[in-house]
């Protein structure tokens, strides 16, 4: 099979988020490997060029950081400030936009609760601003994606993850994301990202050695970069994707 032909094999992961995507399901939940471009993909894809709002949980992560904090604009003067979810709720013109959360499976606690309703049916989703008192509800365009490094999905909080019907395991780096590598690394990349757990290799490891081979050579930034373990099987593969 040629390499571009691997690019667009159907039945990848990149095709379920496309035509999840193209369904209009406003919520899903990408999860695996680390570096095969989930964000990238939650911040980009299908959000009709308008930003996403991103939110990254951490343990500490507060409900202020979710929904908004109050925040002093002068002597004696509070204005709210609406945080990452509401201003995803609203959108450009309120008709919703799109929220990412990175790294789900940390959510606990207040923050955790805040996240349950900021990602609730559209029927039930509601916030009341407390200074305006103005009740919000999310727009008709408001879309979520979440993220995760976890392999088993059991690991994200059981009410968080019934929230988000469609889960796609993301296993490889995305087409658009290898085209942006030089071409002899794209056959490398891409079965350095399928490598069993342990050898698997990240896309931002192939961004790094991309540059860095132009300052100090291919063998001394594969050894730097992969390590002396790894080095030489992705150097075998760029030799050998130079014979083809
Ligand atoms: N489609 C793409 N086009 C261009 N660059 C991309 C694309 N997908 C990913 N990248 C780049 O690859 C790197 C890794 O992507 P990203 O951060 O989205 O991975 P991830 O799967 O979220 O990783 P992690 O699980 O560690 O958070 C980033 O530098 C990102 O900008
Ligand atoms: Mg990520």
């Amino acid at each position: 099979m040629e390499f571009d032909d691997v690019l667009e094999e159907k039945g990848t992961c990149w095709h379920d988020l496309a035509d999840v995507t193209a369904a209009g399901i406003a919520k899903v939940l990408l999860y695996g490997p680390s570096g095969t471009g989930k964000t990238f993909a939650a911040l980009h894809f299908g959000v009709n060029g308008t930003p996403a709002e991103r939110l990254v949980c951490t343990e500490d992560l507060t409900s202020g950081e979710i929904t908004g904090t109050w925040m002093p604009v002068g002597e004696n003067r509070w204005e709210w400030r609406e945080g990452p979810a509401i201003r995803a709720w609203r959108g450009a013109g309120g008709v919703g936009s799109r929220l990412v959360i990175d790294e789900v499976d940390r959510a606990s606690g207040d923050a955790l609760s805040t996240l349950l309703a900021m990602t609730d049916s559209p029927e039930s989703a509601r916030w009341r601003n407390p200074e305006t008192a103005e009740w919000v509800r999310p727009g008709s365009q408001f879309s979520v994606v979440m993220t995760s490094n976890v392999e088993d999905l059991n690991e994200i909080a059981p009410s968080l993850r019934d929230r988000f019907a469609v889960c796609i395991r993301v296993d490889r780096p995305h087409p658009s994301a290898l085209r942006t590598l030089s071409d002899d690394l794209r056959g490398p990349a891409l079965a350095g990202s399928l490598g069993p757990i342990g050898r698997r290799v990240s896309l931002r490891s192939f961004y790094a050695f991309d540059q860095l081979r132009r300052h100090c050579g291919a063998q001394r930034a594969a050894h730097l970069i992969f390590g002396a373990d790894v080095a030489s099987s992705v150097l075998d593969a760029l030799t050998i994707s130079s014979l083809a």
